[in-house]
């Protein structure tokens, strides 16, 4: 179909390249290592109930709200706040998301790193004949290494860079749309395994029975900041993603289909993980390692082990990788159309400026463990200012931005493809928009802060 665009920008080619390309930047460590060390250290199904409910209340409708954002104005994530808000301040939304994604992608490129590493003692056969102890202190071994997760990181920034450089449709579509189905069938088998481990229920009871005792206001803020994580909200990620949208696109089924999958994804990653937590006498408060650890464990344990870990392993890199661009893409497309520098250039400049950056996160494991910062070391504050505090501020000033300046008519015409979709949950959208996503994050944020005790 012919697009007839006259800022000549490029866009998703089909309607599946949309949403395997937003799954794919949705899906990834942020389900598959994120979401169980977090619930891990949160006390487990509390948090888990806590952090569906925020997918379905908050999440969905700031992903669409992104959505109508980024395919309305056609810009980036700065841009785009200029383009319809014209004078305004709105456009410190974009860029909050800009620092946002450096931030992030500077941490999560050292765990994109352990992938790499992970496909290579898989295919080494590194983790046969080793007890749940030996793997641990193996996995704790290389994690505080200087050279090898720093050459593994600077690895992974280069492919994430290629792709960017390579532009949406031959890059980052053609690669999402294939290997993230296959991702999801080797969780289920992984599953099948860990429910059948000796031990195993303990792990499921862990995960879905809620402790209510468990629950302050820093575990809901770490629900809140892992939904919003995990769906790739609140920095510009989607508004850039949706600016590629073409017009007949059905924006809200996109969404919603993208964050059940998601959703799914990281119920299935916590099926997987803890019923072998406990089957190997591991504790779920693990923290970061959490998964690397509990993983090789669960390989060592099955029929074709061998095999499993390395397609395993090559699927979290490569599903690591369409999350990695998305970040990149947004301050890419910041460089190009707003310093109107060339593509090649961008990519090189940001590539560069957060791998350098982000070896200061890698080595927080080793050598620079004990350089601390309100209590956390450089990887864990970033993760923590930008999961839970950037991220969830961003989704706030979104619906803000939605619900109070933009207004219903430009909504409903863009949700509605000028009238030509009729829209069943209109009145429900704006709802949460205006009123029940705004204040539920306000409320969290003053609460865990302590400014007000509620
Ligand atoms: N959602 C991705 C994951 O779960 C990470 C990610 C990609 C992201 N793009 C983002 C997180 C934008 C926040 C904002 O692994």
């Amino acid at each position: 179909m012919a697009d007839v665009d006259f800022s000549n920008r490029d866009s998703f080619a089909s309607k599946f390249g949309v949403i395997a390309a937003t799954a794919g930047s949705a899906v990834g460590l942020g389900n598959i290592w994120r979401f169980p060390y977090v619930a891990g250290e949160s006390g487990g199904g509390a948090f888990v109930l806590i952090y569906l409910a925020f997918i379905f209340i908050i999440g969905v409708p700031v992903m669409l709200s992104e959505f109508i954002i980024g395919r309305k104005a056609k810009q980036n994530a700065y841009g785009a706040f200029k383009k319809l808000a014209p004078g305004k301040p709105w456009f410190v939304i974009g860029l909050m998301g800009i620092v946002s994604a450096f931030l992030i992608l500077t941490f999560y490129s050292t765990i994109a790193g352990w992938t790499l590493e992970y496909i290579v003692q898989s295919v080494s056969n590194s983790f046969s004949g080793k007890s749940s102890q030996e793997l641990k202190a193996s996995f704790e071994s290389f994690q505080s290494g200087t050279f090898r997760p720093i050459m593994w990181q600077v690895i992974f920034m280069i492919l994430t860079a290629g792709i960017v450089l390579a532009g949406i449709k031959d890059g980052i579509e053609k690669y999402t749309k294939v290997l993230m189905p296959l991702l999801f069938v080797l969780i289920i088998v992984m599953c099948i395994r860990a429910v059948t481990l000796p031990g195993a229920s303990k792990g499921l009871e862990f995960l879905f029975k809620p402790d209510f005792s468990k629950i302050t206001w820093g575990v809901v803020l770490e629900a809140l900041g892992q939904a919003a994580f995990s769906l790739s909200i609140g920095m510009g990620a989607l508004i850039t993603y949706g600016s590629y949208i073409q017009k007949d696109n059905n924006l809200s089924s996109t969404a919603i289909k993208v964050s059940i999958t998601d959703t799914l994804i990281a119920i299935f990653a916590g099926i997987m993980i803890f019923p072998a937590v406990f089957a190997f006498n591991l504790e779920p408060d693990e923290g970061f390692g959490l998964v690397f650890i509990v993983l090789p464990n669960i390989f060592e344990q099955m029929a074709g082990g061998y095999y499993f870990s390395i397609v395993f392993f090559i699927l979290l890199a490569v599903a690591a990788l369409t999350s990695t661009i998305s970040v990149l893409e947004v301050v890419v497309a910041y460089f190009v159309e707003e310093l109107k520098i060339s593509r090649k250039k961008a990519t090189f400049i940001g590539a560069l400026s957060i791998t350098i950056l982000g070896i200061f996160c890698t080595l927080s494991f080793g050598i620079l463990n004990d350089v601390k910062l309100f209590g956390k070391t450089m990887f864990g504050l970033f993760d923590y200012i930008s999961a839970n505090i950037l991220l969830p501020l961003g989704a706030l000033l979104i619906v803000l931005f939605l619900g109070w300046y933009l207004g219903k008519e430009k909504i409903k015409e863009e949700l509605s493809n000028s009238g030509t979709i009729k829209l069943r949950f209109f009145s429900v959208f704006l709802f949460l928009i205006k009123y029940i996503a705004p204040i539920a994050i306000a409320l969290i944020f003053l609460n865990s802060i302590g400014l007000i005790q509620f």
